[in-house]
């Protein structure tokens, strides 16, 4: 079903280091601003530049849907992409399927957009992809008058039905979701009068703040986000930070392997983002902010994290919209941490890429680590973690997770089904290597 070239299986093994962890990296661009600056750029009138951006599978599917739509983007360089956006109405049908990958961001973006537009279009994606749940987002999107079929279940393949008259409607979601909640503002711009959207806690609002920058009136404030159809988009230049759950991996290898010290430039720190450093810090990890500033309307910082013994803690149900991608990392920090740590409060990891509960929950116990699964969570009990094979599930944050654990792991680990890495993180391998980690990538 999904036509972006399927990356040939392969493996990883990831050996304990004797040596810390040493220099100064740069992660990639955060995938949310990518994705959604190739959908404004699109959108808007003129040529815009965005510089950072990521480059991985998930955002390249973004942005050849919309090549696909006849928006002409230039790739002058890997990090950068010129768009000649074709203003709100100047998208036209692609005449194929639209391929979103792995990516439940583009899909749910996409979903509203699309919404709006005269014609008709399919939305599909990869095998994770076409598991997860989109009546999140066609439920609402239909109240706003929208038509959208779906396959069982509600998910994927998406069939939105152009032609659609939207009017505004006034939203309080049911869980927090910054893509639902994107998702009704990109209809929104689409609607007949004021599309208001509530959250139960507030999420990312990089919708928000960039509809702003490329000048639509919007209003919002933490947990609550409003506007109104019928303006325009203009053109403007866009500065991707580095992604912060990129760097959380470094954050926890430097954390966990002793005598580490590594240098993580111009991370993004978005307070909708780091709720892992809260919770590293809460376990005793030293990780300091240097040269705090504004990048692209966005607060960066170069991190730096020096090696400190963790201990467990009950998570804060409070901080986990803020780290909801930075879990399975977590989970490798308390199987390393002296003591228990409990996770609850954190239904939606169910519902990622993968179940990111029962894949670490298993994965971790195939290392000899003691895990009780909840259902909206999990209770870790920190000890040695021993050597294996675990699965990813073909899911990019587990994998990466895995190869943390395997730094301080008694024996090898070997990790299955690692492609779908260059999804958020192209280059992982070679940069961890270059800080320090034995990791190899075998053909699986
Ligand atoms: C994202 C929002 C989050 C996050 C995902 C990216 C976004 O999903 O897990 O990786 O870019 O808006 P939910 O909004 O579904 O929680």
């Amino acid at each position: 079903m999904s036509n972006v070239a399927l990356a040939a299986p392969i493996a990883w093994s990831s050996a304990p280091v004797a040596a810390p962890l040493a220099g100064e990296l740069d992660v990639p661009g955060d995938k949310s601003i990518s994705h959604r600056a190739i959908m404004l750029a699109a959108l808007a009138e003129g040529r815009s530049q965005i510089d950072g951006f990521l480059e991985g599978e998930d955002t390249r599917a973004t942005a050849a849907i919309f090549s696909r739509m006849g928006v002409r983007i230039d790739t002058p360089s890997a990090t950068q992409r010129i768009v000649h956006g074709v203003g709100l109405h100047g998208l036209q049908p692609a005449g194929t399927l639209l391929d979103c990958g792995n990516a439940g961001t583009g899909m749910r973006l996409l979903a509203g957009l699309l919404a709006g537009q005269a014609f008709d279009s399919t939305l599909s994606g990869d095998a994770s992809l076409r598991r997860r749940p989109m009546q999140r987002v066609i439920e609402p999107l239909a109240q706003m008058g929208a038509r959208i079929d779906a396959a069982e279940g509600g998910c994927p393949p998406l069939h939105i039905h152009g032609g659609s008259v939207l009017h505004g409607i006034d939203y309080a979601l049911p869980v927090a979701s910054a893509q639902v909640k994107s998702a009704l503002l990109l209809a929104g711009l689409y609607a007949q009068g004021e599309t208001c959207v509530r959250e139960p806690h507030p999420t990312r609002d990089y919708s928000e703040r960039m509809l702003a920058a490329f000048g639509w009136p919007i209003e919002f404030a933490p947990g609550c986000a409003r506007l109104r159809g019928g303006h325009r988009l203009r053109a403007t230049a866009v500065v991707v930070p580095a992604d912060f759950s990129s760097a959380a991996f470094f954050i926890v290898a430097a954390t966990l392997v002793p005598g580490s010290r590594l240098l993580l430039r111009a991370v993004g720190l978005n307070p909708r983002r780091t709720g892992l450093l809260a919770v590293l810090r809460l376990m005793g990890a030293d990780v300091r902010e240097h040269a705090p500033r504004v990048q692209g309307g966005e607060p960066v910082a170069d991190l730096e994290v020096r090696h400190a013994p963790l201990h467990g803690i009950e998570v804060p149900v409070d901080l986990v919209p803020d780290m909801i991608d930075e879990f399975p990392i977590l989970f490798v920090a308390a199987a390393a941490a002296r003591g228990t740590t409990h996770i609850r409060g954190a239904a939606e990891l169910r519902v990622k890429e993968s179940d990111r509960i029962a894949l670490m929950a298993q994965g971790l116990a195939r290392l000899g680590v003691r895990v009780d699964e909840a259902p909206d969570g999990a209770t870790i009990e920190g000890g040695p973690i021993g050597g294996g094979q675990v699965d990813s599930g073909t899911d990019h944050r587990i994998a990466m997770s895995f190869a943390v654990a395997g730094l301080v792991a008694r024996a090898p680990l070997r990790i299955e089904d690692c492609a779908n890495v260059a999804t958020s993180f192209p280059g992982f391998l070679e940069l961890a290597n270059g800080g320090g980690f034995a990791l190899q990538q075998h053909d699986a």
